[in-house]
């Protein structure tokens, strides 16, 4: 890997560079200069926006849909001509009463038209551990029930980009098993409409296809990460994502060796799960604590 300049402090592990910097900055100075083309996946979860500040300063409405958009154009002469750009946005609720903001996805909708791109599918990641929220609403009032889904947005520069679902097989269910072994099934039309052929079931392709709902929490209070920032009186990242979720799409859209980036890495998962795939990562995050935190994914 090409280091940058000295004046922005880093980490690096064999496969990766986590930079303390606005992602802004980093992209214009370091990464288009040197990344050009390389970059074969960005998976990313932005700061989400908020009907009040957060700490690590969120912005609102317009402004926040702008310089979204602004970041994601800034980074497309990175991709590789079949590279993917994955983003997660958290959902948001209207200020001062129990409406929900249709902001996040009117940004998905820009960053898909003004940057030209390709929306190839949408994922929900479904936390079933969400603490309830808004708790006004929820708990108090008990007049909207838990939110507890995000939408995964997986874009590209060409309709087709590399992808390959044979690489995020699920075990198969108990019954299918069975299926298999057995050989039995009713073949023939379904009320749905589809045609199942004597043939359909009876091979064994190492697993199921999996849907595009994903569903994970972050449940693990012996997470090597927790310990260490608790440990060291580090504050832990609020929004850290469940390693499933980046691990998929890597898995899904890149291959071993490929450059992952995450441009607002928070803890870090994303450059994590690269490393244990072996893939080459980048990794940004403006706020100097929880860059400090990340760092403890890689001691042992
Ligand atoms: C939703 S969190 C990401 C969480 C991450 N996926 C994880 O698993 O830990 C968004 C992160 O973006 C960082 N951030 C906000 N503005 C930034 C910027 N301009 N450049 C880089 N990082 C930024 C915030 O400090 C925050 O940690």
């Amino acid at each position: 890997m090409i280091n940058p300049k000295n004046k922005w402090r880093r980490y690096n592990t064999p496969l990766g560079i986590c930079i303390n910097e606005k992602c802004e900055t980093v992209i214009s100075e370091y990464l288009v200069p040197n990344y050009q083309g390389q970059i074969q996946l960005i998976f990313t979860s932005p700061p989400f926006p908020l009907n009040r500040a957060k700490k690590y300063g969120n912005l609102n409405g317009d402004e926040y849909k702008k310089w979204l958009c602004d970041v994601v154009k800034s980074m497309l002469p990175l991709l590789t001509e079949d590279g993917s750009i994955v983003i997660e946005i958290g959902n948001a609720w209207n200020y001062g009463e129990p409406t929900f903001s249709t902001l996040p996805m009117e940004t998905l909708l820009s960053i898909k038209n003004e940057c030209g791109l390709s929306l190839c599918q949408e994922f929900i990641y479904y936390n079933p551990a969400r603490l309830p929220s808004p708790i006004q609403y929820v708990n108090i009032d008990r007049t909207r029930v838990k939110d507890s889904f995000t939408r995964v947005w997986w874009f590209s520069r060409s309709a087709t980009p590399k992808a390959n679902n044979r690489n995020v097989l699920k075990q198969y269910s108990k019954q299918m098993k069975k299926l298999l072994e057995t050989g039995q099934y009713n073949a023939g039309e379904r009320p749905s409409e589809h045609s199942i052929s004597e043939t359909a079931f009876n091979h064994n392709n190492g697993g199921a296809i999996p849907s595009n709902v994903i569903i994970a929490s972050n449940t693990n209070s012996r997470d090597p990460y927790l310990l260490r920032c608790k440990e060291k009186g580090m504050k832990i990242h609020p929004a850290r994502m469940p390693f499933e979720v980046p691990r998929f799409f890597i898995n899904l859209l890149t291959d071993e060796d490929d450059i992952v980036m995450d441009c607002f890495a928070g803890s870090n998962t994303t450059g994590y799960c690269a490393e244990k795939a072996k893939r080459r990562w980048i990794s940004v995050e403006a706020d100097k604590e929880y860059y400090m935190g990340s760092k403890y994914r890689f001691v042992r």
